[in-house]
């Protein structure tokens, strides 16, 4: 269970600090060439519509609200994933730039449009630009897991409601951006009513179609109501060099539901999901918060022997708030049920708090009856395989960021 990291890894950073000095001071050098020794192309540079957002993050304002104003997610998602082409020139940001202009112009912001953000790995500043990156890179957060970490330099988050157009524009992305960035993955999704129950025929739900056709996400719940997520604001960066931007985390995790749906009565499932405390009656009852007090969960493991996922993820709150907003979407890549967890926090430090807040690795102390998988939330139904961190700039920083010369390019 180690991110590779530990004294070795902090040495490599302190050295890549070095790195980014002496670059500063001698002036990186700019090639124009990638990989195969091919000019990026100069390409001609569209208007950007007007009345973006700053945030490349601001998706809420064109969500439609559900009947209790919580905003409703974008059926469809795409990560496509990317490694920078050879060495990064003032053309890759341009071409970047003007794909991703092309896309703002042709569909409106919003799911009925397309949405979408770019986000940069520590292995982009590391590596592409020789520089310290602002993010950490990521690492294993509980003692029951042990994922792979990306290493992809970019992460182009696309979201919309129709996944034609989704896919249409995924696959022009991969072929207009390949001068400049090389396409290594694709991971795909959905979320909403009807969706899980139509995709629920693979390995990891069991048979007998228990996914509802009324189930946004394949377990069973409805997630991400509007006080149990932060708000865009307050994952937002403020001031600095990503002044407006934010970061992510991108989690890719396989669900394994039989005995989830085969040995746990709904009143169970209820009770991992939020806490002991909270009834099925209550569950049919929320509207804009999941009640699952968090000031209750040591009554919850002491006297009920049991942790619900929401009680403990919510102390992680400050000041009353949760420090995550979650973006998540089921998946069945591979013909295996999961889910990809996008999360956007101010820092990474927060989805650390979270995540382990959500572990209750310490439970077992105070009553045996809980483990790290047992009688514990959800822990036991998900199963990170691998894991990455971003840092998602301002829409005006989004292509190549801090790449020298980029600025007069675009
Ligand atoms: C299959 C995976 C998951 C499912 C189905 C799920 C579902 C839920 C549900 C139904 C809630 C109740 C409140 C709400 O959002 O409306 C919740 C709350 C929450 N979950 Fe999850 N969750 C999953 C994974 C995760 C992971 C991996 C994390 C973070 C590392 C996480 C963090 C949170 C947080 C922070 C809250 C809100 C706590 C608060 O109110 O302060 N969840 N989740």
């Amino acid at each position: 269970m180690s991110d590779g990291g530990g004294l070795t890894r902090r040495r490599f950073l302190i050295g890549a600090g070095a790195v980014a000095a002496a670059g500063i001071a001698a002036g990186v050098a700019v090639d124009t060439r990638n990989a195969s020794g091919n000019a990026v192309p100069l390409v001609s540079l569209p208007e950007q519509p007007t009345g973006l957002p700053i945030r490349q993050h601001a998706w809420e304002q064109t969500l439609t609200p559900d009947e209790f104003g919580n905003p409703t997610p974008p059926r469809f998602d795409r990560l496509l994933l990317f490694d920078v082409s050879g060495t990064a020139t003032p053309n890759s940001a341009r071409l970047l730039e003007a794909a991703l202009r092309e896309l703002e112009r042709s569909y409106p912001w919003g799911p009925s449009g397309l949405l979408f953000t770019a986000g940069w790995s520590p292995d982009y500043f590391e590596r592409v630009l020789r520089i310290s990156a602002p993010i950490p890179r990521a690492k294993a957060l509980s003692d029951f897991e042990s994922p792979a970490i990306d290493s992809y330099h970019l992460c182009l988050h696309l979201a919309c409601d129709d996944e034609d157009r989704l896919e249409a524009v995924a696959q022009g992305l991969i072929s207009k951006l390949a001068p400049a960035l090389r396409w290594r993955e694709t991971r795909t999704g959905f979320t909403g009513a009807g969706l899980p129950a139509a995709h629920q025929r693979v390995s990891g739900v069991p048979s007998g179609d228990p996914v509802t056709r009324a189930s946004p996400l394949f377990m069973g719940f409805k997630s991400a109501l509007k006080k149990n997520q932060a708000s865009e604001e307050a994952v937002t960066i403020s001031g600095g060099r990503f002044d407006q931007g934010t970061t992510m985390v991108v989690s890719q995790m396989q669900l394994t539901l039989d005995s989830w749906y085969r040995d746990l009565s709904y009143r169970q499932r209820v009770a991992l999901m939020y806490s002991p405390q909270t009834t099925p009656a209550q569950v049919a009852k929320f509207t804009t918060d999941a009640e699952s007090n968090p000031g209750q969960l040591s009554q919850a493991i002491r006297k009920y022997g049991l942790i619900g996922h929401a009680q403990a993820s919510a102390r992680a709150r400050v000041n009353g708030k949760p420090v995550i907003l979650r973006r998540d979407f089921d998946t069945v890549d591979g013909g295996v049920a999961g889910l990809h967890f996008v999360a956007l926090q101010r820092s990474i430090a927060d989805f650390v708090a979270t995540r382990t807040a959500m572990n209750q690795s310490g439970a077992q102390l105070v009553n045996p009856a809980i483990t790290d998988t047992v009688n514990n939330g959800i822990n036991a139904f998900i199963f990170v395989q691998r894991r990455a961190n971003y840092i998602v700039p301002s829409r005006s920083d989004r292509s190549f960021p801090l790449l020298p010369g980029r600025e007069a390019a675009l």
